[in-house]
């Protein structure tokens, strides 16, 4: 069996698409442009290139986006107070602090200052409540979008074996609160988990989001499954490769993202849908 490929790239521009004719509709009756503001501290390349990905989706779509480039030694005061000011901007329905921010800043308390409604991102403690509670408002947009590619395969999530392997708070956890809402009988997998083998093989869906390339063998994926491989890992020679053994997983699986174009498209395509329901649902 040959996995089909879940195409990220094409169902992400169709979701902007759509956010794009929302944004013009906006426009018609007088309304202004959804506004995003995006802020990265430091010079990290990878975040620099994801910072940049996220502004240029933006301006595709028709948003109003602000950018802010702040030195890496910027001040955990400084940072709160930019923070403070856009959250009182009524130009901006979105805020969003790259993640990881330098080491001398506490991440948490930066995420507890955005305001609520303007939290894309979903990592306030308020947006991780609601989901816990099944009564979601802003969700975390790389698991959100998941769940976007997962529809695209008209299979139903009801009931099947899902197994997340990583636990963090920008993925893992908030993808295993999700699959638990869409009804999947849901294992977390970290770092004390043991056999792993064992949990991986039994999955109907498998999430892998740990950001090491061909952490989990191919040779483990369940015949007829749903493989989603969040890792975006650079080798030597330059290439993208993805957590999972790709070339032995797609001989098993029935349908799986590939790397890039998987799950990547659909994280950015999710922030400006997030942004979209914060300026429609949430700022009137
Ligand atoms: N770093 C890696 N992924 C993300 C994300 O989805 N949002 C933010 N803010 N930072 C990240």
């Amino acid at each position: 069996m040959t996995a089909k490929l879940i195409d990220g790239i094409s169902i992400a521009a169709n979701l902007k698409s759509d956010i794009k004719k929302a944004v013009d509709q906006r426009l018609k009756d007088g309304k202004r442009a959804p506004g995003l503001a995006v802020i990265l501290v430091g010079g990290d390349p990878a975040s620099k290139l994801y910072v940049n990905k996220k502004r240029q989706s933006c301006e595709e779509v028709g948003f109003i986006s602000k950018s802010f480039d702040l030195p890496a030694i910027t001040s955990q005061a400084e940072l709160i107070a930019l923070v403070d000011k856009l959250n009182n901007d009524d130009e901006i329905d979105g805020i969003l602090v790259q993640l990881p921010l330098p080491a001398h800043l506490d991440d948490k308390e930066v995420i507890n200052t955005i305001r609520p409604d303007k939290d894309v991102d979903g990592f306030h403690p308020y947006n991780m409540g609601r989901l816990v509670q099944r009564m979601p408002m802003l969700r975390p947009c790389t698991p959100k979008g998941i769940l976007t590619l997962l529809q695209s395969t008209g299979v139903d999530p009801k009931g099947l074996e899902a197994v997340v392997v990583g636990a963090s708070n920008i993925v893992g956890r908030p993808m295993s609160l999700e699959l638990l809402l869409a009804g999947c009988t849901v294992t977390t997998c970290h770092r004390f988990t043991r056999n792993l083998e064992d949990h991986v093989r039994r999955a109907d869906l498998l999430v892998v989001a740990v950001g090491k390339p061909k952490f989990i063998p191919g040779e483990w994926v369940k015949p007829g499954s749903i493989v989603i491989d969040v890792g975006i890992n650079r080798g030597d020679d330059g290439k993208l490769s993805g957590d999972i053994g790709f070339d032995d997983a797609v001989e098993r699986a029935a349908w799986i993202t590939p790397v890039p174009g998987g799950v990547g498209p659909l994280t950015v395509a999710t922030l400006l849908e997030n942004t979209l329901i914060a300026a429609q649902e949430l700022h009137h």
